[in-house]
């Protein structure tokens, strides 16, 4: 059964999904490939069993500097992007986080039920930020609005890259506390984390993550990538002398090789060992590979661009996800607010 609104044509609530996916991106580059392994095809694949939130957190952006023209343009390619990739707004509500006032103002009740010491054992802080005097309160306090993000919208699933693991674990923690202390508030939701893509490593450097935030893009695949720069890119991948392919994750030596196998075993849902089996030679591998890239990434390209030469219909497509997500939010702020004793 599905109940519809009596004033508007957009749905409020499934009754047919119980699953309530809610996930975010960060609008500050291009995607990569670590990007669409570890995190955004998922988001695609969710939309089939469950009630879906994607948002693009621009909050989250400007917690480091952001020029506010590029700000704007990376956010208009991201909704571009996203829509490229198969995110259906038939069927999912993709929005900007700063759209929807809500996610700032539960965003302080966290902040208000965190704690110093756990914000300062966040990882991520500690290699961004921790110890500069120009880093700025908001890269701290940051993973309180990532957790303000799921909980308002009683999200039971968070698809994320391995490197979120944490962020979540706290987000969770949160749900728990504020829970006990001031009655039944928030769902605690469940990480959704890949067997295989969790942490695609970079191509020049397979012993550091693939980042967009990384300033040497040879060790990126970008999204919107050429298919001549993607064949550029695999083929000056980093591998090893012994030219032989196994899959040894854990294993420094074959750090390049485990990652293209587990770039294609992601991409083609192939056991990454099993892909291993087919080759006796880096060779084959990396031209097989960066065939299989170029077929999934060149129609994503072509689509955005098409997007991006409407803005106008973009940006109003944005704002209505942006409506549809503020009618649930704003019932899930009131209850925590009250349930806090302040006065709504
Ligand atoms: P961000 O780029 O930090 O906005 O991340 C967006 C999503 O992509 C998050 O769920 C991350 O966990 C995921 N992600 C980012 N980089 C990688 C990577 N190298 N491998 C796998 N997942 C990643
Ligand atoms: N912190 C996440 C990242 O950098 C992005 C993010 C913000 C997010 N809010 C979220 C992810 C809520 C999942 C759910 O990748």
């Amino acid at each position: 059964m599905r109940i519809l609104s009596k004033f508007s044509n957009y749905r409020i609530w499934d009754m047919t999904k119980t699953k309530r996916v809610l996930s975010g991106i960060q609008p500050s580059a291009t995607p990569t490939l670590g990007n669409y392994l570890g995190a955004l095809k998922f988001w695609v694949e969710d939309q089939d069993e469950a009630d879906c939130y994607y948002l693009i957190v621009d909050l989250h952006a400007i917690t480091v500097d952001q020029s506010p023209e590029v700000l704007k343009e990376h956010t208009l390619n991201l909704a571009a992007l996203l829509l490229a990739i198969g995110i259906d707004t038939k069927r999912s509500t993709l929005f900007i986080q700063s759209q929807v006032p809500e996610h700032a103002q539960l965003g302080w009740l966290m902040e208000s039920t965190v704690t110093f010491g756990e914000l300062s054992r966040m990882t991520q802080f500690k290699e961004k930020g921790k110890g500069s005097n120009t880093t700025r309160a908001s890269l701290f306090t940051y993973p309180a609005l990532m957790a303000a993000d799921i909980l308002l919208y009683q999200t039971t699933h968070v698809p994320v890259g391995e490197d979120q693991k944490q962020h979540l674990e706290l987000a969770r923690d949160l749900a728990l506390r504020f829970n006990n202390r001031y009655g039944d508030t928030f769902k605690v939701p469940e990480p959704e984390i890949p067997k295989v893509g969790a942490r695609i490593m970079d191509l020049q450097d397979p012993l550091r993550k693939m980042s967009k935030s990384s300033k040497a893009a040879s060790g990126n695949i970008y999204l919107t990538d050429t298919a001549d720069s993607v064949s550029r890119k695999i083929k000056r991948a980093v591998t090893d002398a012994e030219n032989k392919v196994y899959f040894d994750p854990g294993n420094p030596q074959k750090a390049g090789v485990n990652n293209l196998l587990t770039i294609f075993g992601a991409l083609t849902g192939d056991d990454p060992r099993d892909i291993a089996e087919r080759y006796s030679g880096y060779g084959a591998l990396k031209d097989d590979l960066a065939n299989a890239l170029v077929d999934t990434l060149n129609p994503i390209r072509s689509r955005i661009v098409e997007l991006r030469s409407d803005d106008t219909s973009l940006i109003a497509l944005l704002r209505e996800g942006s409506a549809k997500a503020q009618a649930i939010a704003s019932k899930t702020l009131r209850n925590a607010k009250e349930a806090m004793g302040l006065i709504s």
